[in-house]
């Protein structure tokens, strides 16, 4: 695991959208795992900003959301399918129907996560994922307990989820879905490369536990440990639990300067 910290969100997110460019460049149709929550929105920026400025295509690109709520009315603006159209999708130019979401509209639920693994799987997989983190550790909406080898499923949402999302849902609690579907972390697991960012210090518990902690299934981001390829970017507040921190910095700092994230 590589942890980068860095002084703002601003210079982290620039970082994580500067690989998805580099990426998209080298391989135009790259699968991309896409996140939700306010912490990837400096990145969608950033890349909105590329396509815009300098051309980033992402003509044949596809995507894959990590979770969704279920049930919510289907043009509700904070379905993560409409979060998403709006952050990034609509911002570029993804062909259409080129990123899927979980559907969390379903007769079938658990037909629906099946499929959704299986699109995964025949779209090649996923080659870098984007994640944010809950501050009880989430990943996608994979709460404590969730299987270290899980698969796209139905959860349930804990009150501490729910009261810390009710904020995109004018303060009601009640309004937050109490389920969910999301990518398992056997799934997340099964992407080349897992970006995983943080900012602010409410998150500061979580991503010392993730990156020093015990893996263990009551802090789900803790099975980035597992991952060959994992790269955590925290700003310094973010960082500020990590006993080891004087350490990741030297690290990035003697980095071989060809050698990317
Ligand atoms: C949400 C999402 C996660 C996200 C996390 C943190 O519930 N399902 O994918 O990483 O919670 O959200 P935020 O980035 O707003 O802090």
């Amino acid at each position: 695991m590589e942890v980068v910290i860095v002084p703002s969100a601003q210079q982290g997110s620039a970082l994580a959208a500067g690989a998805i460019a580099q990426l998209l460049r080298t391989k135009h149709d790259a699968v991309l795992g896409l996140a939700t929550g306010s912490t990837p929105l400096g990145v969608y920026d950033e890349l909105a900003r590329l396509h815009t400025d300098e051309g980033l295509s992402f003509a044949e690109a596809r995507g894959f959301a990590l979770d969704e709520y279920v049930g919510l009315p289907p043009d509700h603006p904070e379905s993560y399918r409409e979060v998403l159209r709006r952050e990034i999708v609509g911002r570029v130019n993804f062909a259409p129907g080129a990123v899927r979401t979980p559907d969390g509209w379903a007769s079938d639920l658990p037909a629906a996560c099946a499929d959704y693994e299986q699109a995964i799987v025949a779209a090649g997989g996923v080659d870098l994922q984007l994640l944010g983190i809950g501050t009880d550790g989430h990943i996608g909406f994979n709460e404590p307990s969730s299987s270290l080898a899980s698969t796209t499923r139905v959860k349930t949402l804990t009150p501490q989820t729910r009261a810390d999302n009710a904020r995109f849902f004018d303060d009601d609690i009640d309004a937050v879905p109490e389920h969910v579907l999301t990518q398992g972390i056997g799934t997340i697991l099964r992407a080349r490369h897992l970006v995983l960012l943080a900012w602010g210090e409410n998150k500061a518990a979580a991503i010392a536990e993730t990156v020093e902690g015990p893996i263990r299934a009551m802090m789900p981001a803790s099975a980035l440990q597992l991952h060959p390829h994992a790269t955590v970017i925290v700003d310094d507040a973010a960082a500020s639990l990590l006993q080891k921190a004087d350490y990741y910095r030297y690290v990035y700092d003697h980095k071989p300067a060809w050698q990317g994230i």
